[in-house]
């Protein structure tokens, strides 16, 4: 990325000014000064949103792998692409250098090529995060296969549906994970899940755990002898802009599991041009993503886009507590990270911990810190400000989703200045609208309303995986002419966007819209309170009333429990207003969570609701028992 960087605040205003203005003529240079193609594209964008057909860089010939490996080999053969940093500390960490990279992806491809995955053709990939599930991603990208990542957290029922809806051919699993002190059997779950995948030919095993496994007579066979045996050298297959890259299955909150499809060129654009200016990237940074690359934003920020920008980039197996709660500040102190980005749940979750973990650490290698997944309640943004980034680190609240496909609403670090809970500005070439529930759009400051986004850019999902009409009414149904984000968003005085949640989640209480996200982040500044969810329950005077769960710190149980729901809901009268008091408070020892850290509010609706019989698909669930729990203490 040499070019459009950008330097200062006037300079940002200046560039998103003329990038709405021009679109087509921002994203042409972006895209023909910062990467190699084998051929140009004959029209930059093409779209239709009425019928949410879009393509960017029509007729460009390319390969990603191309741009995140080959090009950097010159300049930059020997430099660290991805630090694997494994579960155990006590296992040694691993540099992978760029010409060892393209080493292990061409490998790769050819052992994925004698297994008869040609071009187009779908990989299911179930591994945890080691270096084998990076590689096997570029080596389908270079042999243009589709890759379709499952979290490996998934059960047999979750991956039975996502590979049968993409009709893998090839499914690549690893024997087993470490996560923490357990370690799961991948390969049993992946087992009881083919036997109902008939479109699946062959699946490769990668050893991890060493743990016994069963392998399939002239189904399953190891990674190790063919690999080993393998060349090292595979000429990368020619692409069109539009080939599809990969397909990623984003949970709705009701119905099956949508697989977004994103192709390739715009998908590269995009996370090179945002990586690079939101991370404030430079040559030697250490930067580390914390997600697991089952979700969008390992794809976008642990994989393609750092290493189009030819960074280094960190794979952690482990989790946050393993050994010990201080194992993230352990790993920015061992690798000298510059960069951590991670999640507010994370956050939430390692503030509860004594400050000492922190404390106990050098973290003073870090220069930019951010947050993504969920609006970042106050507190959380505060502890996160002063013990990690220690007042000298921008925090960037990076709003996006897996169908935007990149970062569209951050602070850039040290040029816009950070606002508590506010994502602030959209990024230049993203075009954001607030827009009122009869369809006309919200002008002007100080106003709240449904996120939308008005021009195609160059990272958005282009379908839904073998459903575009499903597509087409998700997302470009609501608000004719436009892109739904499905988030609430409010505009303050100065223009700066605040997410205030899934619109499915708005309450009206007594006539007043109130988004959960505001509430919760009320409650969380109670300083007893570690975690909370909102819903609305039906009302016969207020049409909706408000039902909290609260987590506490502590177990709580020495506290007055009735004096703690009205500081509560002091605090909430101090902060919002009256109008959004709790009607209810349920103090619980865990909320639902889904795999991504996401809370799952529609269960929770339900049983505010009083209604046990249906939860829907609750396979992405992370702590299935506390359903139970929950349901059992309803107030
Ligand atoms: O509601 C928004 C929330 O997460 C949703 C997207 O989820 P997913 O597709 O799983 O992608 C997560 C990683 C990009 C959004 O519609 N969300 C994401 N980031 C933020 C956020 N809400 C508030 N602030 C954020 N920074």
């Amino acid at each position: 990325m040499k070019n459009y960087v950008i330097d200062d605040l006037p300079d940002y205003f200046k560039q998103y000014k003329k990038s709405i203005k021009n679109p087509k003529k921002f994203w042409d240079k972006v895209a023909d000064e910062n990467f190699v193609w084998y051929q140009r594209w004959s029209k930059v964008v093409s779209y239709d949103m009425e019928n949410a057909k879009i393509e960017w860089f029509k007729n460009a010939k390319l390969n990603i792998t191309k741009n995140c490996i080959d090009r950097h080999l010159n300049e930059r053969g020997d430099k660290t692409a991805i630090i694997f940093e494994p579960n155990d500390p006590k296992e040694e960490a691993q540099h992978i250098s760029y010409k060892d990279l393209r080493d292990r992806v061409c490998k790769m491809a050819n052992v994925l090529r004698d297994l008869g995955v040609e071009k187009g053709d779908r990989v299911c990939i179930y591994l945890p995060m080691i270096p084998e599930l990076a590689v096997t991603m570029l080596a389908c990208a270079r042999l243009g296969a589709v890759h379709s990542v499952i979290f490996a957290g998934f059960s047999a029922n979750a991956v039975e549906s996502r590979v049968n809806d993409c009709g893998a051919k090839v499914i690549v699993c690893s024997d087993g994970s470490f996560r923490g002190a357990k370690s799961i059997d991948l390969k049993g779950i992946i087992d009881e899940a083919v036997e109902k995948c008939p479109t699946v030919e062959k699946v490769l095993v990668v050893k991890r755990t060493g743990g016994e496994v069963k392998m399939k007579e002239g189904r399953d066979l190891w990674l190790a002898p063919l690999y080993d045996q393998a060349p090292s050298d595979f000429i990368s297959v020619i692409m069109d802009a539009e080939d599809p890259l990969f397909i990623l299955y984003t949970s709705g909150s009701t119905g099956k599991p949508k697989g977004m499809l994103h192709t390739t060129a715009g998908f590269m654009v995009f996370t090179a041009y945002t990586f690079k200016n939101v991370f404030n990237y430079k040559e030697n940074d250490i930067y580390w993503c914390t997600a697991d690359i089952g979700w969008i934003t390992g794809h976008s920020y642990i994989l393609y886009g750092p290493l189009a920008n030819g960074a280094t980039t960190v794979i952690f197996e482990g989790v946050p507590t393993y050994p010990e709660p201080d194992r993230f500040w352990e790993v920015i102190e061992k690798h000298k990270i510059t960069q951590f980005y991670t999640a507010p749940t994370a956050i939430r979750a390692l503030a509860k911990e004594s400050y000492d973990w922190v404390e106990k650490h050098d973290l003073s290698s870090l220069r930019v810190i951010g947050s993504v997944g969920e609006p970042i309640n106050d507190e959380a943004w505060h502890w996160y400000n002063d013990h990690v980034g220690k007042k000298k680190c921008p925090i960037v609240d990076t709003w996006w989703q897996t169908e935007t496909g990149g970062i569209m609403i951050s602070p850039l670090p040290f040029i816009t200045p950070t606002k508590p809970t506010y994502a602030t500005l959209p990024l230049p070439g993203i075009q954001p609208v607030l827009m009122d529930d009869k369809r006309n759009e919200i002008t002007g400051n100080q106003v709240d309303g449904n996120l939308c986004i008005r021009f195609p850019w160059p990272g958005i999902a282009r379908t839904i995986w073998g459903d575009h009409q499903r597509y087409k009414e998700t997302y470009f149904t609501a608000f004719p002419g436009k892109y739904f984000t499905g988030d609430g968003a409010l505009r303050d005085e100065v223009g700066y966007y605040r997410i205030t949640g899934r619109v499915d989640d708005v309450i009206i209480v007594s006539g007043h819209n109130l988004g959960t996200a505001p509430i919760e982040d009320s409650v969380n500044q109670h300083p007893a309170v570690a975690e909370s969810a909102i819903v609305g329950y039906p009302h016969d005077v207020k049409g909706s009333a408000l039902y909290g769960f609260v987590m506490l710190k502590d177990s709580g149980e020495d506290r007055d429990r009735d004096n703690l729901r009205k500081e509560i809901n002091g605090v909430i009268s101090d902060t919002i207003g009256p109008i959004a008091k709790l009607d209810k408070i349920q103090f619980v020892s865990a909320l639902p969570k889904t795999r991504s850290g996401k809370i799952m509010r529609r269960i929770l609706r339900k049983i505010a609701e009083g209604d046990f019989a249906n939860f829907g698909d609750t396979s992405t669930l992370l702590n299935p028992e506390i359903v139970e729990e929950i349901k059992n203490e309803k107030m």
